[in-house]
C-alpha cells in the first residue's frame, strides 16, 4: 500500500463504521429519546439512503486508502432489508474485518444468515439483566431474554466472541452492572461497559449521569479482583481487562473521563452518503452527490483524502459543559 493517508495529527485512517439506516426499533434514551424520535419524526426516504452497490464502492474505496475495518450500524443496521446480501457483497473485499454493531433484537434469526454472509463478528448492545430498567434504557416492551438468546443465536453461528455493550447511567442502570458483569463470566463474550456521551443534542446528558470507568473499576474488581491487559491494536477504544481467576476478559470505554482522540482512527459514512470524521461533527463531505453524478472511483479517493488530510477533531479531548450544547449530529444519524 503507498502512504498511510493521515490527518493533521497524523492519526491514520483504519476504521470505517457505515450506517445503514437511520431508524431503530428501540428508543434509547442516550440515544434516541421518544421526545424527539416520535411518530413525527422525519427519517430519511429509501431514496436518500445509499444503494447497497454504492455502499460496497465506498467501502471499496475506503479500502484502497488504509481502511482495515467496517463496522455496519445504524440506527439499528438489522432493520435494513436484506442486510445479509450487503454483508455478501462487502466480505468479498480483500482484507476487511467486517463487523456489525445491533441491539440484538433480531439476532435470533439474523445471527446464522449473517454469518454465512461472511460477517466475522458482532457487537451486541445490552443495558441492564432486568426487563424493568432494560425498559427504561431503551423506552419500548422489549424481553431482555429475546437478546440474550440472539446473543447465543450469534454465538452458536460463530460471531465469536460477542462484545457487549451497556452504556451506564447512574440514576438508571448502575445497580445492574454487577449483574451483567456476573451473566456474561466465564461465557467467553466480552462485556464492555461505556461512559455516557454528550452525543446529538437531544439526549439530556448530565455530567452526574455519567459513571466513570474508575468507579466501575473499583466496583467490579472488588467482587472478583481484575488486572489490566494490553490493547489488541493501536486506537482501540476499549480499555481491556481480564479476571485473575480466568474467568475471561472485560472491558470499559471512557470516552468522557479519558479521551482517546489522540489515537481516532475513525470515519463514519451516514446512511444517506455523508462523511463525517469524528462522533461529534456536524457538516460532513457528501459523497452521494459525486458518486451519483458519475465520478470516477480516483476521484472519490481524494474527496475522501482531502476530508481525512484536513480533520483535527478532537471533541472529546475538548469537551466542556459550553461544548456539550453546541449543535452535534446524532449518533442514529451517524452510527455508534
Ligand atoms: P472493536 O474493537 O472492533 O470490537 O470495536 P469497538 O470497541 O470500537 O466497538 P464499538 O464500535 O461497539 O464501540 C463501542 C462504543 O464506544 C461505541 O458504541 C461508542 O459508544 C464508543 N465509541 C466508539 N468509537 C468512538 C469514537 O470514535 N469516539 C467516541 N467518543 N466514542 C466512541
Ligand atoms: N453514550 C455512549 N454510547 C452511546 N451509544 C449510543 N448512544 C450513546 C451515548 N449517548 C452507543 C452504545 C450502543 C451503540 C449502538 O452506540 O455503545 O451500544
Ligand atoms: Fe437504537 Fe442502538 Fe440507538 Fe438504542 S443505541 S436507540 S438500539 S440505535
Ligand atoms: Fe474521535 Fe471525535 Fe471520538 Fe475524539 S470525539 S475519539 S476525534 S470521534
Amino acid at each position: 500500500m503507498a502512504e498511510p493517508l493521515v490527518d493533521r495529527f497524523q492519526r491514520p485512517l483504519r476504521d470505517l463504521r457505515i450506517s445503514v439506516t437511520d431508524r431503530c426499533n428501540f428508543r434509547c434514551t442516550y440515544c434516541m429519546p421518544k421526545e424527539v424520535f416520535g411518530a413525527n419524526y422525519a427519517f430519511m426516504e429509501r431514496s436518500e439512503l445509499l444503494s447497497f452497490e454504492e455502499i460496497t464502492r465506498l467501502a471499496r474505496i475506503f479500502r484502497g486508502l488504509g481502511v482495515e475495518k467496517v463496522r455496519l450500524t445504524g440506527g439499528e443496521p438489522t432493520l435494513r432489508r436484506d442486510l445479509d446480501i450487503l454483508v455478501r457483497m462487502l466480505a468479498e473485499i480483500p482484507g476487511l474485518d467486517l463487523t456489525l454493531t445491533t441491539n440484538g433484537s433480531t439476532l435470533e434469526s439474523q445471527a446464522a444468515p449473517l454469518a454465512a454472509a461472511g460477517l466475522k463478528r458482532i457487537t451486541v448492545s445490552l443495558d441492564s439483566l432486568d426487563d424493568e430498567v432494560f425498559g427504561k434504557m431503551n423506552d419500548v416492551e422489549f424481553k431482555v431474554a429475546r437478546v440474550l438468546a440472539g446473543i447465543e443465536a450469534a454465538s452458536a453461528a460463530g460471531l465469536r466472541p460477542v462484545k457487549l455493550n451497556c452504556v451506564v447511567k447512574r440514576s438508571v442502570n448502575l445497580g445492574g452492572v454487577l449483574d451483567l458483569a456476573a451473566h456474561f463470566r466465564g461465557t467467553g463474550h466480552v462485556m464492555r461497559f461505556i461512559e455516557f456521551m454528550d452525543v446529538g443534542n437531544t439526549n439530556g446528558w448530565r455530567m452526574d449521569e455519567v459513571v466513570p470507568s474508575r468507579e466501575l473499576i473499583a466496583k467490579i474488581g472488588a467482587a472478583w479482583p481484575i488486572e489490566p491487559v494490553d490493547a489488541n491494536y493501536p486506537g482501540e477504544v476499549a480499555e481491556r481487562w481480564r479476571f485473575k481467576d480466568g474467568a475471561g476478559e472485560i472491558g470499559f470505554i471512557s470516552s468522557v473521563t479519558q479521551a482517546f482522540c489522540r489515537t481516532c482512527n475513525r470515519a463514519r459514512l451516514s446512511a444517506n452518503g455523508r462523511l463525517f470524521t469524528c462522533l461529534f461533527g456536524v457538516h460532513g463531505t457528501d459523497l452521494r452527490g459525486p458518486a451519483r453524478a458519475g465520478v470516477s472511483d480516483a476521484q472519490l479517493a481524494e474527496v475522501v483524502s482531502n476530508a481525512w488530510r484536513a480533520r483535527d477533531d478532537r471533541y472529546s479531548e475538548l469537551r466542556t459543559a459550553q461544548t456539550a450544547g453546541l449543535p452535534k449530529i446524532e449518533m442514529s444519524f451517524i452510527g455508534g
